[in-house]
């Protein structure tokens, strides 16, 4: 019997975990014990309960605008004595989050072998986006088994000299995630007639004068346009909230409402005709979902969406998101040439491809799926 810790402490760590979690507790001979940092709390919640995740452990560590150094400080501490007093085979985790950063740390100390899922995403600037990328490239320097989504991904790796056999192009969970949730899509109240935009922005590069910008774009949106509306669910960063009421709040075609649980937020994205977004994992389900996007970003680390057509790196100034928009709201060829179905990020496979060969390190039998080819 071996022991696999697998590690989650905000939302999207939960809802790339879940199916690799859930892919896991399907093999009888692996034990696999879910430790949450707490990091997110109602975000998180939603997520556990969406896919019947139990947590082994909770630090829940989450208090009011949180700094980086005590979400760092305050998980490393509590996940140190756990995994301590569990002592497992392998530490798994996804992503960029500090919780992620924080946990492939305490493993490495602990020398207990490290998994990556969603390894090998990046940027030029090691403080863009902020601080994820470091925490990923940090990450990558301890980690044993590396599951980069895309080839593009893999490559990232290579260059920075992991060694091909540690390597395994898996796709994104993300899209294994929401083909599970697929079956269960159903339809929506419209919160208004005509077409939707939905937005979400939370990144921590954006708190401030660049969400005041968005907040101005979508606002001349709205008088240029008079059959949309704009549904906005609030992450629950108080910073953020602040912003986004001060400025929106008061029109009668803006919604900004409580963060949806994941399946109900993949209807909306399903009945919106364009999605405004500063997100990562909305950037990787929109195109899945045939829904342009407009990235709210100066950089990504998610270039297939734009390669393929489905997404545009629009940046935060006010000028460029609501000229961008306002010809995908005004020309229906531009909007239809994005809105073609493409999956960049991955084919459903991915959890089975990671378990696959977590079993194979573990030296038990397994299966050999293909590596996913972007
Ligand atoms: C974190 C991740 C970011 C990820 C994002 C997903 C880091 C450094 N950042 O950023 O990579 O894109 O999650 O959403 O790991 N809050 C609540 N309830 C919740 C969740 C958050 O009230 O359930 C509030 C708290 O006041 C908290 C604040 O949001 O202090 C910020 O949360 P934090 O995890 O520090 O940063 P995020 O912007 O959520
Ligand atoms: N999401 C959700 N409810 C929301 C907004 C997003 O369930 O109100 C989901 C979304 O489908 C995606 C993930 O949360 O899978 C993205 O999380 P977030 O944007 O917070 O973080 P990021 O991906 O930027 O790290």
């Amino acid at each position: 019997m071996k022991k696999v810790v697998a590690v989650v402490g905000t939302r999207p760590d939960a809802i790339k975990m879940a199916p690799v979690i859930l892919e896991l507790e399907k093999h009888p001979d692996i034990e696999t014990l879910v430790v949450a940092s707490g990091q997110h709390k109602e975000m998180l919640r939603q997520v556990l309960d969406t896919f019947g995740i139990n947590e082994k452990v909770n630090f829940d560590v989450m208090k009011p605008q949180q700094s980086l150094a005590y979400i760092t400080s305050s998980v490393l501490t509590a996940f140190d004595e756990s995994i301590a007093s569990i002592k497992p085979d392998m530490v798994i985790a996804q992503g960029d989050t500090t919780t992620t950063f924080v946990a492939s740390l305490v493993a490495f100390y602990r020398g207990v072998p490290f998994a990556h899922v969603e390894a090998g995403l990046r940027t030029p600037t090691v403080d863009s986006p902020f601080p994820e990328e470091f925490n990923r490239r940090a990450t990558a320097l301890v980690t044993r088994l590396h599951f980069p989504p895309t080839t593009g991904a893999a490559n990232n790796l290579l260059r920075e000299g992991v060694l091909a056999e540690q390597i395994v192009v898996a796709g994104n969970t993300s899209i294994d995630a929401i083909l599970d949730v697929s079956s269960r899509f159903g339809s929506i109240t419209a919160y208004s007639s005509g077409r939707m935009v939905l937005v979400t922005t939370h990144r921590r590069e954006n708190w401030g004068e660049p969400q005041e910008r968005i907040c101005r774009a979508i606002l001349r949106l709205i008088d240029a346009h008079d059959d949309i509306h704009v549904v906005l669910p609030m992450h629950k960063n108080e910073a953020v909230r602040e912003t986004l009421r001060m400025h929106l709040a008061k029109n009668p075609r803006v919604f900004l409402i409580e963060p949806p649980e994941y399946v109900e937020f993949t209807r909306l994205m399903s009945a919106s005709y364009l999605i405004l977004t500063d997100s990562g994992g909305v950037q990787e389900e929109a195109p899945s979902l045939g829904k342009p996007v407009l990235v709210l970003r100066t950089e990504t680390e998610r270039p297939e969406g734009i390669e393929t057509g489905n997404a545009i790196l629009v940046g935060t100034m006010e000028d460029a998101i609501f000229d961008e928009a306002d010809r995908l709201l005004s020309n229906p060829n531009m909007h239809a040439a994005m809105a073609s179905k493409n999956n960049p990020y991955g084919d459903g496979l991915a959890a089975k491809r990671i378990v696959s060969s977590i079993r194979k390190h573990f030296g038990m039998s397994h299966e050999d799926y293909p590596a996913f080819r972007s």
